[in-house]
Parts: C-alpha cells; structure tokens; sequence
C-alpha cells in the first residue's frame, strides 16, 4: 500500500509539472484528489485497515495529498501569472496611433505658449529656468522685496492671504462679514498667494551664489476681475547678478526680446518709476508695431494700439535695490555671498496675458480662461 501511494505521488508530480495550461491542472486535481479518486479513498479506508498498518498508511497517505496539493496550487499560480504576462503582452495599445475616428492634434494655450516663447528667449541668452512657490511667505513676498509695514500691496484686500484651516487653527477668529452670515475661518497665517514672481528673486540668490543669470516664470495671485485684471495671471521675472551689471545691460537684454517677441524693427524706451526693490526703476515701453511708433495710421488717423502714443507699455524693472541684498541669508555656500559693494544686478517682471495681448491684438484677458475653443484654436 505504501509502495502505491508512493506511485501515486510521483506520477502525480510529473504530470502536475508538465501540465501547461489551469484547465490541465485542474484535471489533475480532480484525478488525483477528487473524491473518487484513489488517494482520498485510500485514507478514507484507513480506519479499516489492521490496527498496526493504520498509522504508517495514513501518515503516507496524508503526507502525499499535501505535496500534491501544495504542487497543483503552485503550478497553477505558475500558469495564471504566465497567462496574464502574455494577455499584456499581446494587449499594448500603440497610444501614437490616429485613434478612430482620427482626433485633431490638440493645442498649446496660447498663454502656455507665450511663455514658453519668452522661456526659449532667455534660454537663449544665457539666463536659466526656475520656478517658485505659488503659496509664498509674506517675507519673501513683501519683506525681503523692502516694501515697507505700510505698503497698499500688503493689504487683506489687495492679496490673498492663507488661512488655516478652521477648526485646526490655534486661535480661532469669527469674521462677520456685513450682509453675509457670520462665517467661521481659520486663523491668518503669514502665508499669501503670491502677488508677483519677485519673492523668487531672494530666494534665488539664497540658493546660488553669484553671477546669476534667471529667469521665473509662472502663475502669480491678485483679487481684481475686470477686462484687464484676472485674479490669477502670469508673469515671467528676470535677475542678473553680477560685477558690473548696468541698466545698460537691461536695456540690451529687454531690447533682443521685443524684436524676437514683436518684430525686428522694434526698439525700447526706459521710463523712470518706482518699485520698492529696484533702484532706480524704470517702467519699459516697445514702439508700437502696429503703427511702427508713429502713433498714426497711414489714413492719418490715431493709432488704436497705443493711442497716438508711439510706444506700448510692457513692464517694469530696475537695477536691484543694494538692500534687498541684506535679505540673501550669507551660507558656506554663497559666501562671501552677495556683498552690495561687490555684485549689482537688474531685475524685471512682464505680464505674460499683457504681451500676448499686444501681440495678438486680445480685447479682453477673461478670454483666455473662459476655455472657449472658438477663441483658443486661433492660436498655435
Ligand atoms: N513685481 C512687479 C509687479 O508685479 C514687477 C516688477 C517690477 C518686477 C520691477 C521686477 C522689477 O523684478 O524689477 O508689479
């Protein structure tokens, strides 16, 4: 009896081992381990075997059904994981296909795409590309850009601030707006959504030591809606750190990307303004393309564009205010850091809706996010 178990078992084992597919093995199973098959009945009739035959028979018995049993269950997860690797294998999707019925290619919107454009401006000027935070600190955001406890900008209802979640804030403050029920918020924190891509200026030079070539582009946050304001719109910020930068550079740098960016016959005016971190600003203007700065159509009648004006305002800038510097924190790494005896530097901040505004000849900039195809398949 023992000898045929032994039989039994390795028979099974070879089958088991060539089975090639779960349905073959499942046919094992039921041969060797149904509940008519040998083996099984084998044990069930142990009990009547002689007394002294029983514990060797059933032990051998019980031994081979649970090698069999082990083997059919891992042959069969052998079967099932090759099976699935070649269902997968046969099912790729070739994702570059046309598709059925062929879908038009999309599209880059056509503010994506102008920055895009600056980017490859100022790569190609030597600048690099960095972004920034979106949810910046009031420090990098005002304080480190010298705009003073006073500055309009920093009011509630001239930024976005961040509060904390209510219910998790420390201390919880009740804001009863009039007309409105009274609303729980969180506390304020001394977080805000940034209103410029400026804060990165400091930042950038926390993180690398000069000459410093960047420029920063992204989405920045201000809580005006009008035809010429959205509450979140793009800029693209500029620095140059380095011994000897003059406005002289500024000019020269802004003036490579007005002809790339509004034709080759386009020049740049600097017009002195104020902006807390630069010293001195400037406010730049490109002559207008439409009536190629003259300010009049050839019928002699005022240009649209600019208004009879000749230039188009496109964005500030400046020479780095030297105290902005005190706010670059001096580490192993930037030391001796930057010393405002030592580096100078300009900076610039552009509207990316602005330019392609002008560029396009975009009425109103709630266009570009209202998503309507109509408007943004004219572009790209
Ligand atoms: N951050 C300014 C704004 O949003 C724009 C700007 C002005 C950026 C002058 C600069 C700069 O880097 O030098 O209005």
């Amino acid at each position: 009896m023992i000898e045929r178990i032994e039989q039994l078992r390795a028979q099974a084992q070879q089958e088991i081992a060539a089975a090639v597919t779960s349905d073959a093995v499942e046919q094992l199973r039921v041969r060797y381990l149904g509940r008519k098959a040998e083996l099984p009945q084998m044990l069930r009739g142990v009990a009547a075997l002689e007394p002294q035959q029983r514990g060797e028979v059933g032990r051998a018995a019980n031994e081979a059904r649970r090698a069999l049993e082990q083997l059919i269950g891992q042959r069969a997860a052998e079967l099932d994981a090759q099976a699935l690797e070649q269902r997968l294998l046969a099912d790729t999707a070739d994702v570059t296909l046309p598709g059925t019925p062929p879908q038009p290619v999309g599209r880059m919107h056509v503010i994506n795409a102008t920055m895009r454009e600056l980017e490859d401006i100022f790569l190609g000027l030597g600048f690099t590309v960095l972004e920034g935070q979106e949810v910046e600190t009031v420090h990098y955001n005002f304080d480190a850009l010298n705009h003073g406890p006073t500055h309009p900008a920093r009011a509630h209802t001239d930024s976005f601030y961040v509060r904390e979640p209510a219910g998790h804030a420390t201390k919880q403050t009740i804001d009863v707006k009039a007309g409105h029920d009274s609303m729980r918020l969180g506390a304020p924190t001394d977080l805000v959504l940034r209103t410029h891509t400026s804060p990165m200026q400091v930042r950038a030079m926390q993180a690398h030591p000069p000459p410093l070539y960047v420029v920063i582009p992204g989405r920045v946050y201000r809580p005006d809606s009008d035809a010429t304001h959205t509450p979140q719109f793009h800029q693209v910020e500029g620095l140059a750190v380095d011994e000897d930068i003059t406005l002289a550079d500024l000019k020269g740098t802004l003036l490579a990307f007005a002809k790339t960016v509004f034709g080759d016959e386009r020049d740049v005016r600097l017009r002195p303004h104020f902006f807390p971190f630069t010293e001195p600003s400037v406010e730049v203007d490109v002559s207008c393309f439409h009536c190629s700065g003259k300010g009049f159509q050839a019928d002699g009648s005022r240009c649209p564009l600019c208004k009879g004006e000749g230039w188009l305002e496109v964005l500030g800038a400046g020479e780095v205010d030297p105290n902005v510097y005190s706010y670059v924190p001096t580490t192993e790494r930037n030391a001796p850091g930057y010393d405002p005896e030592k580096v100078q530097g300009y900076a610039w901040g552009m509207g990316v809706e602005r330019i392609a505004m002008l560029k396009h000849g975009i009425p109103d900039l709630r266009l570009y996010f209202e998503n309507d195809l109509r408007f943004l398949e004219q572009f790209g």
